[in-house]
């Protein structure tokens, strides 16, 4: 079966629906190629800023929390601080010029990320990237690092005023379709979201990462660079999924672009199962290299093949309509926890993690369900021989 993994979004026309994400991978030209190249639909720059300050990395910026499961595609956490481009915009009118005449080869939808540190730099920036001739402007009001006392990054995204302020005036500056980057941080990224749309927004992504603070106790301060750092990796998944549907259900009529946590096709799937209509990634790429784009796609038509899905429009928020009211939920003992003898090794995980006191082992040093059980579900999940499953008991 053919299929036809390309999306629209305000009138321009991405050939998959992964976009890379602004960071270290698409920090100058030469890397934004590199995304074009490995198949990528868009990427969009690191942030554009005149902030000299926002300009210099701090060294070290960059930690791996559990790094061997990173390797092995499992949980980790990339804990950093890397800041916005080190390119001035000046520089970043000649590379994005590179780009756009580059891509007339590859393909690809460049997106200008830009932050000001007042009304008058916004303006000026979204004038900057439109004439060098990006094809869309992404508004930086997300970024962990910026606590106050500015109108960038996730400090601007306290007043929803200023938002609908900033998103007003990059509208007005350019002509080019504008994206929001809403901030999960100490906001309500929905009511970011519909502050963004009805002051003008042409889509927004959901949702930027948080910060954090990792204490080495030995010596009692913070690591590595010594202060807070940007937290996010594939553990944000549940949560950028949770409010990319939230918004979604909003029928805001216009694209969410689901972003946090994606590490495989999966979980492009997953973000256009709740309503996405394309996903920006970052961690996954910085840690995978460009390579694992094209994987990515491969993995998404091969999904899409298999359900008999031609056109990803035909799935975008099919899952919607499985996600249960909380006061619809089961709340009747209806299942029966069923123990397989022969995988039970009675190594006694669910006998302590059992919050009922359900769970013994008997004297053949198998587990046995007593009638206090609750059916939470906690045995079954956590049995690292999988010899526990619920069974709906029969009638
Ligand atoms: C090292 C690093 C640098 C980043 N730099 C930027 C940036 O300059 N501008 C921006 O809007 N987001 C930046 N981000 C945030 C990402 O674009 C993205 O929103 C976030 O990491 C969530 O996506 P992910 O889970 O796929 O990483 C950065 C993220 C990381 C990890």
């Amino acid at each position: 079966m053919t299929v036809d993994v390309s999306i629209n979004i305000s009138g321009l026309t991405f050939k998959n629906p992964i976009i890379v994400a602004s960071g270290s991978r698409t920090a100058s030209a030469n890397h934004i190629l590199k995304c074009f190249e490995n198949g990528a639909a868009g990427a969009v720059t690191k942030t554009i800023t005149y902030d000299v300050m926002q300009q210099v990395q701090p060294k070290p910026r960059m930690h791996v929390v559990n790094p061997e499961d990173a390797l092995r595609g499992r949980f980790y956490s990339l804990y950093s601080i890397e800041l916005m481009s080190e390119h001035s915009p000046e520089k970043w009118v000649k590379e994005i010029r590179e780009i756009k005449v580059a891509v007339k080869r590859n393909g690809g939808i460049l997106i200008a990320s830009i932050a000001g540190r007042n009304f008058e730099e916004w303006e000026k920036l979204a004038q900057l990237v439109e004439d060098a001739g990006a094809d869309m402007i992404e508004i930086n009001l997300s970024c962990p690092h910026i606590e106050e006392g500015t109108l960038m990054g996730r400090a601007a995204s306290s007043s929803l005023n200023v938002v609908s302020q900033v998103v007003r005036i990059v509208k007005n500056a350019a002509s080019l379709p504008v994206i929001g980057k809403l901030t999960p941080h100490g906001a309500n990224p929905i009511n970011l979201a519909k502050t963004m749309f009805s002051s003008g927004a042409d889509a927004v992504v959901s949702t930027a990462r948080f910060q954090g603070l990792i204490i080495d106790v030995g010596s009692m301060k913070p690591i590595l660079w010594g202060s807070y750092g940007g937290y996010g990796g594939p553990w944000q998944l549940p949560i950028s999924l949770g409010w990319t549907a939230h918004i979604a259900r909003e029928n805001v009529g216009k694209p969410i672009i689901g972003s946090g946590g994606i590490s495989g096709w999966e979980d492009i799937v997953r973000f256009l199962l709740v309503g996405a209509s394309a996903v920006q990634i970052c961690t996954a790429i910085i840690i995978g290299g460009y390579s694992i784009i094209p994987k990515m796609v491969k993995g998404v038509m091969e999904w899409m093949a298999a359900k008999g899905f031609q056109r990803i429009n035909e799935f975008i928020g099919l899952s919607l309509k499985n996600i249960m009211p909380l006061e619809n939920l089961e709340r009747r003992r209806i299942y029966a926890v069923s123990v397989d003898l022969d995988k039970c090794t009675g190594c006694g995980v669910c006998e302590i993690v059992c919050p009922y006191e359900a769970i013994s082992l008997d004297e053949r040093n198998k587990a046995v369900i007593g009638l206090e059980c609750d059916n939470c579900g906690l045995c079954a999940s956590i049995c690292p021989f999988r010899a526990l499953s619920l069974k709906v008991r029969a009638s």
